[in-house]
Order: structure tokens, then sequence, then C-alpha cells
């Protein structure tokens, strides 16, 4: 394998006596989009913290291009472009000066700060709003402008920690736009979500992150395939549990079962059958069932299926 873009080694944080970050490790290719998912308080802005330099890990260290990076690393810090969970523009100036300005830490300067604003403008779709002050843009709107500002010194290394929290359809949409274009054109881009849905649609690769650790790293594609024909969720009064998970484990439209707290999930090779099948064992069983759900394979149900609870409550 050619040296990867970046790496995360064995990563840890600790804040107190609280482990937030539990041993992460990450190869990541160039050119690659790649997911942190997780939900709330999983680790993914600690992570993403560490990535970039604004953190110092508790254990484990950061590469960029196969070379040790860390706070310190000023050179390796200009191919990073970091895009974070929380805004920070000047609501009374434009889009235009609020770029400026950011330009200027990056040290740009006179023309060629100039185009570059107008470059990164026309990136994120804004250019015939450039002049506007930033108080009067929608929520989304701002989140593009942060994600113009991230690009200004076109680094290599793109990160966006959660960039569609609390945007409308069309922010959201033109966001998805510019991610793919700048991959388009090379970028590698490391993305965190707690929606499954964009992972799915934008990222070659995901790692769920669950407790600050990774409890799985594949494709979108791979993961889903994994889950065979969708998932059932059946609740079942307790004493009966264990002799309906090892009849239903041999039904031919079954690929396997657990016991998670009270339920059973199942994983099946098509859904619709395996209800069928479910039900039957149940009954011949006299078994009540107390709840019954089924999820289409998709990433949700990745989740679900990994940790036994919904990514989002
Ligand atoms: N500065 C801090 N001091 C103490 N604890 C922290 C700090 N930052 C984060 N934590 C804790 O570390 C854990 C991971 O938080 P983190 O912000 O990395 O999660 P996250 O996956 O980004 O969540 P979200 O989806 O809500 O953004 C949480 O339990 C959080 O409460
Ligand atoms: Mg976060």
């Amino acid at each position: 394998m050619n040296t990867p873009k970046l790496t995360a080694e064995n990563l840890r944080k600790s804040y107190g006596d609280h482990e937030a970050v539990r041993g992460i490790s990450l190869d990541i290719a160039k050119g690659e989009v790649f997911g942190l998912l997780g939900p709330n308080g999983a680790g993914k802005t600690t992570t993403i913290s560490m990535l970039t330099g604004l953190l110092n890990p508790t254990a484990g260290r950061v590469l960029v291009d196969g070379k040790p990076f860390t706070s310190r690393s000023n050179e390796l810090k200009m191919k990073i472009g970091f895009v974070p969970q929380e805004l920070a523009l000047y609501p009374t100036l434009s889009a235009y000066e609020n770029l400026l300005f950011f330009g200027r830490i990056y040290r740009l300067h006179g023309k060629q700060l100039r185009q570059r604003v107008d470059e990164v403008l026309e990136m994120v779709g804004l250019t015939d709003r450039a002049k506007d002050p930033i108080e009067d843009y929608s929520g989304g709107m701002k989140r593009r402008i942060n994600i113009a500002a991230g690009l200004l010194h076109q680094p290599e290394i793109l990160f966006l920690d959660e960039p569609t929290v609390g945007v409308d359809p069309q922010s959201r949409n033109a966001i998805f736009e510019s991610v793919e274009a700048l991959n388009w054109q090379g970028l590698t881009i490391l993305y965190t979500t707690h929606y499954m849905e964009e992972a799915e649609r934008l990222c070659n690769r995901v790692a769920i992150v669950d407790h600050g650790q990774v409890i799985a790293m594949d494709s979108p594609k791979a993961m889903i395939r994994g889950l065979g024909g969708g998932l059932l969720r059946v609740g079942l009064v307790n004493g009966k549990l264990p002799k309906v998970h090892e009849k239903v484990q041999t039904l031919p439209s079954v690929k396997g079962a657990q016991q998670l707290e009270g339920e059973l999930m199942i994983q099946t090779h098509e859904s619709r059958q395996a209800l069928v099948d479910v039900l039957e064992v149940t009954n011949s069983l006299d078994a009540t069932v107390t709840s019954l759900e089924i999820y289409e394979p998709n990433l949700e149900t990745v989740f679900l299926n990994l940790t036994g609870r919904n990514l989002r409550n």
C-alpha cells in the first residue's frame, strides 16, 4: 500500500478520569472520503481535534503523509483544513470580508488572497451572496462559508465535523455537491456525522465509533451487504428467549441471531419471509411477542445490529 495520507495510531484522550477516545487507529488513503460515524458523545470531535493538531492525544500518534504530526508541526499543518462543528464568523461583516480575514491568518495577501476568496466562494456556491452580511445568512449558508474558510489555503486533507447539522435542505445539497466536487479534484476528506444516509452517499469507507472505539470499519456497501436482507428485532417474554433463539437460528431465511436485553436481533436473508418463519416459531413455542420491528438494510441498521441501540433517540 502507498503511504496513507493520514494515519491515526492507537489514539487515546482522557478528560479527567473520563476516557473519551479509547484507542482509535485509522489509515486514510489519498483521495478518500472517509466517514467517522457515531452517536452523540461517541468521541468524533475529540478524535478530529487530535487529527488536526488542536488537541494533544493522551496516547498514540497522528501521521500526515507518513510523518509524525503534532500541534507544533507548522509545515504539515498547512496541508490540513478544518471546518469545526461550531461556527466562528463575524455576523456584521460580509462573507467576503470574513474570508479575507481568515485568509490573512493563513498569510495570504493582496491579489492572491482576493482570487482565492473568489474561488472558495464559487466552490460552496455562494458567489452571488458574497457581499451580504453574515447575519442575513441562513444557518446552512453560514456553514458553507465556514467550509469555504477551511479551503482558503488549499489544504490536501479537509476535515468536516458534522457539516450538515441544523442545515436547510438546499444548503445540505450544496454541501454534498461541494464535497463531491472537491474530492473529484483529489482532496482527501474526513467527515463526521450521525446521519448515516449522508455517509452512504458520500463516503468510500466509514468507521463506526461508539464509546470512543471503532466498532466497525468498511465501505458502506460492504457493511450493508453484511446485513443480508435486513434485521428483525423481536421482544419476547424473558423465559422464552433462549428457546426461541435456538430455533430461529436454524431457519433457512435467517442468517444469525443475538440476544440483547430481552430482545432477539435477527439478521435475515429476506426479512418478509423471515418474519413469517419467526412468528411460526414463537407460536409453536407459545412465546409471547412483546414488540416487533423490521429494519431495512442500511447503515442505521448496521449500527443497531452492532450495538442494540438506535443511532439517534
Ligand atoms: N473539553 C471536554 N471536557 C470534558 N469532557 C469532554 C470534553 N469534550 C468532550 N468531552 C466528553 O467526551 C466525550 C466525547 O465527546 P465528543 O465531543 O468527542 O463526542 P462527539 O462524538 O463529537 O459528539 P457529538 O455528536 O455530540 O458532537 C463525551 O462524553 C463528552 O462529554
Ligand atoms: Mg462532535
